[in-house]
């Protein structure tokens, strides 16, 4: 029984609370957040201890493993502090919004990388990672082109985007994850922001983007992002090649259709947004996690997907805001293998 302490008690921190108190083989033992009641309101809800001093979680000999879902900057401290104090840790992406603060990372915590995994859910998806075994099995030859279309209903608050270090390194990371995973070492970037929500006017950042990424075996992703979209929470993902393709389309809470005198093979809304959409994914996450600790393995993804992730935010920032392609190097010695 892996017990488990969770730092961050919002959107992300309640979903992994959740998932902890229905896994069979761990505990929620304390939950951690500094401001109002939000440690006391999750940590109430599965019967576990809460805090508002962060310092305590780390200080405490009941708990063997962390969960961080506060800000992303405070990620880096909270890595450290858990690390140095014995206890493994599941970090939400991104690792933080600066290379400099993630290198300095990984230099505090050196010799012990593999006691942090990055929490790139949906490698856990049950539908994209069915898509890469078959695509690792040969089913559709070669792996040519790859797309992902991942579109939110609508844009997170104000506050929490002015912190967010730019749609690349806080929604596409993700979906450079995914490439990665699929594709392996990605040597050029390309990317083109748009700016369509008034609301993103003057913020300096985008809330739409196309991004194109050259993987070394000369296959292509195409990544297609938006904060807003009007049918809902749009996950898609489409793999290509010679022999032929695979995709996974939107999950639908029900696959019962509706066929009327105006509409026919009328299906239900998508799935609401990342809670329902990957909660198996957080699920087997989680479980991932818990092996590895339990195993004394290393967990992937790990920090260094985590840094190699965030090279390529870097550079399609770079290749929205000048509209050069990036050449970027071998990011990582743990870099996913690509399916062929
Ligand atoms: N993997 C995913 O699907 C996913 C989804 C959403 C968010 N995230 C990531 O999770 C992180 C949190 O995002 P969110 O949407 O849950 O944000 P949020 O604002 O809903 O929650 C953050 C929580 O952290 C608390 N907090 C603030 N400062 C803190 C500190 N110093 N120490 C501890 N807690 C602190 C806040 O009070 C709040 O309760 C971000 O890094 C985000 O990128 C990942």
């Amino acid at each position: 029984m892996l017990k488990i302490a969770i730092i961050g008690a919002g959107r992300i921190g309640a979903v992994h609370a959740k998932t902890v108190a229905e896994h069979p083989d761990a505990q929620l033992i304390l939950v951690s957040d500094p401001f109002g009641d939000n440690a006391a309101d999750v940590a109430a809800c599965y019967g576990a201890r809460s805090t508002k001093d962060v310092a305590a979680v780390f200080a405490a000999d009941d708990v063997d493993a962390v969960i961080i879902g506060s800000p992303t900057p405070t990620h880096v401290d909270h890595i450290v502090c858990a690390v140095q104090s014995g206890k493994a840790v599941l970090c939400e992406k991104p690792v933080d919004l600066s290379m400099k603060r993630v290198d300095e990372c990984l230099a505090a915590i050196a010799g012990k990388e593999d006691s942090v995994m990055i929490g790139f859910n949906r490698r856990f998806d049950p539908t994209f990672a069915e898509i890469r075994a078959r695509v690792a099995h040969g089913e559709i030859g070669p792996l040519e082109q790859l797309t992902i279309i991942s579109r939110d209903p609508a844009a997170p608050p104000v506050a929490y985007l002015a912190d967010s270090g730019g749609i690349f390194r806080d929604m596409t990371i993700h979906d450079f994850d995914t490439a990665r995973y699929f594709l392996g070492e990605i040597v050029e970037v390309s990317a083109t922001g748009q700016t369509l929500d008034p609301a993103f006017r003057g913020s300096g950042d985008f809330d739409a983007a196309v991004v194109t990424l050259t993987a070394a075996s000369g296959a292509v992703a195409t990544i297609i992002n938006s904060r807003h979209c009007a049918s809902g929470y749009d996950q898609r993902l489409e793999a290509f090649g010679p022999l032929g393709m695979l995709e996974a389309v939107n999950q639908l809470a029900t696959s019962v259709r509706y066929s009327g005198r105006k509409q026919s093979s009328a299906d239900g809304p998508y799935l609401d947004f990342f809670l329902q959409r990957y909660a198996e994914a957080y699920r087997l996450e989680l479980g991932h996690f818990i092996e590895s600790v339990t195993h004394g393995t290393a967990p992937s993804p790990s920090i260094l997907d985590g840094r190699a992730a965030l090279v390529l935010s870097d550079a399609a920032t770079r290749s929205a805001r000048t509209g050069e392609r990036v050449a970027v190097g071998s990011p990582s010695p743990r870099v996913a293998v690509p399916v062929r």
